[in-house]
């Protein structure tokens, strides 16, 4: 009962998924050359073909399954998904068309375009593009620079669309997308906030009378996954390992949090294992290796004192489920390590709620639950937590620097309500010797870069424009009451070609 999205490598394919989910319609994402039984399993209503940056001609361009052409299915093609069905069906494509950015449509007619009046503004992205719709379609949209800019087919349920109606900047991709879902007839149900009693019934038959073992980090994923498990009344244990690379003040929040709702907690105290393990380290991609070994090792302690456990609850989100499935090719930059990346071998049964979910909707997933904003909607933290944002060794006395200057400038953001306008914000302490002057002493201090950026995933971000005046305020509170940083500084890079974190 869901629109299937086949993906062909469009950067914008999650957002399709995204949007139709937002108009109410069950969406799932699967690879695009996947095979038709493999997308008829998924009992599809509508297919949407995704957009993709090879040209329809290439020997290697990715295709749909032919047999699901003859499946009778409503289609949507976006872009390069829309000149597969024109390849496919019998138009024509010519490549080296190229057209980057806003257009405006000029003309447009049809259902697809029911409620749309004027010139709308639309996202293109292409360089090849159809010249001539399949016998028997018609052009119903066509913008200042392209004729063929969106196509019907004589059933009034096929269309191709040149531009990208899932992206902010299509002003109507919206409505075009939701005109689609009606002309399909796909049903308007997928609000998973409004089903969470559903989702707390399926815990409860999953699980029975088992018992339940989780990690808790303090995000929002795994805190909203202990609060399921402690709603759906399961016999469960969510262990949160303190490995002394944490926010000031953080595990006491964590604690007093979880524990107040109705979360069966235990706290894991290894910050002196995890110090001593890091004694003298300065490799980024170590010290990840390391905390990554130390938190498997206290987190089996842990379960293995207090079990034993039939299933191990992880916060697994839609994204990581298709990132596995191989739709979406990620190159490692980092080896990542959060709570979610407890090791197959503790030979547990897997309890994944949220598999079907993308962030935001944990999100609301989570609000719903009763989650407190102060954890639903708080900035991500690396799972190696603090020890990335020290350049060079970890030591106590960094760890205490950097927790205050971090503090003060987290406090600062919130004061000034800038916190929810940036998607993340950070300090980094580079611990190098600057030369200062105070009270007409030379003295000498670290440095403490200061990071904030915008971004809606992590994977590409651009540094926030943070005003002025509010960098001031934080520089000179930081340098008053953190002796130890003689210089504060702005990073101003996007990623890419840095990162988020530092290491
Ligand atoms: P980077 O530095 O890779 O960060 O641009 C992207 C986002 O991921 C977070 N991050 C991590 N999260 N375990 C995590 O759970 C990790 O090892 C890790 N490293 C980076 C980072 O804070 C940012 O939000």
């Amino acid at each position: 009962m869901s629109v299937v999205v086949l993906d062909f490598g469009s950067q914008y394919t999650w957002l399709i998924v995204r949007r139709l989910r937002e108009l109410g319609a069950q969406a799932v994402v699967l690879p695009g050359d996947s095979p038709a039984a493999a997308v008829e399993g998924h009992g599809p209503r509508a297919l949407v073909l995704s957009g993709g940056p090879t040209s329809v001609d290439d020997l290697h361009a990715p295709c749909p399954d032919p047999a699901l052409f003859g499946l009778g299915l409503p289609i949507l093609g976006i872009c390069y998904g829309m000149q597969l069905l024109a390849r496919h069906l019998g138009g024509k494509v010519t490549s080296g068309r190229r057209e980057y950015g806003r257009s405006r449509v000029v003309r447009h007619a049809g259902p697809l375009f029911a409620g749309i009046s004027g010139t709308p503004t639309v996202w293109m992205s292409h360089s090849d593009a159809v010249t001539h719709p399949p016998p028997g379609w018609q052009v119903v949209a066509a913008t200042e620079e392209n004729p063929v800019a969106a196509i019907a087919a004589p059933d009034g349920r096929t269309f191709g669309v040149q531009f990208h109606p899932e992206v902010a900047h299509t002003e109507v991709g919206r409505q075009i997308l939701g005109n689609f879902l009606t002309l399909a007839g796909i049903p308007r149900d997928w609000f998973p906030a409004r089903k969470v009693e559903e989702r707390i019934a399926q815990v409860r038959s999953q699980v029975g009378d088992s018992r339940v073992l989780l990690g808790v980090s303090g995000g929002v994923d795994s805190s909203a996954l202990a609060l399921l498990l402690a709603r759906a009344g399961t016999a469960h244990m969510a262990v949160f390992v303190d490995h002394g690379l944490l926010r000031l003040g953080e595990r006491e929040e964590v604690e007093a949090a979880l524990r107040g709702l109705g979360v069966n907690l235990v706290v894991a105290d290894a910050a002196g294992l995890f110090l001593r393990a890091l004694r003298g380290i300065t490799d980024p991609e170590e010290k990840r290796k390391i905390i990554g070994r130390e938190f498997i090792a206290v987190f089996t302690e842990a379960a293995r004192a207090h079990g034993p456990f039939e299933f191990l609850s992880q916060g697994t989100l839609y994204p990581d489920v298709i990132e596995s499935a191989g739709s979406v090719h990620a190159a490692a930059i980092k080896s990542h390590h959060n709570v979610g990346g407890l090791p197959k071998e503790l030979g547990f049964k897997l309890l994944e709620p949220f598999r079907d979910l993308f962030k935001d909707e944990v999100r609301e997933v989570a609000q719903a639950l009763g989650l407190p904003d102060s954890i639903r909607l708080r900035h991500p933290f690396p799972g190696p937590g603090l020890a990335v944002r020290i350049v060079g060794e970890v030591t106590p006395h960094r760890l205490r620097i950097l927790r205050q200057a971090d503090a003060i400038f987290i406090q600062a953001l919130i004061d000034h309500g800038l916190y929810h306008r940036v998607w993340q914000a950070l300090a980094v302490l580079i611990p190098v010797e600057t030369v200062g002057v105070t009270g007409d002493r030379r003295h000498s201090g670290m440095v403490l870069a200061l990071r904030a950026v915008t971004s809606t995933d992590g994977m590409t971000a651009d540094w926030a424009r943070l005003p002025h005046p509010f960098l001031d305020e934080v520089a000179t509170r930081i340098t008053r009451d953190v002796p130890e940083i003689g210089r504060v500084v702005y990073d101003v890079t996007s990623k890419p070609p840095a990162t988020v974190e530092w290491e």
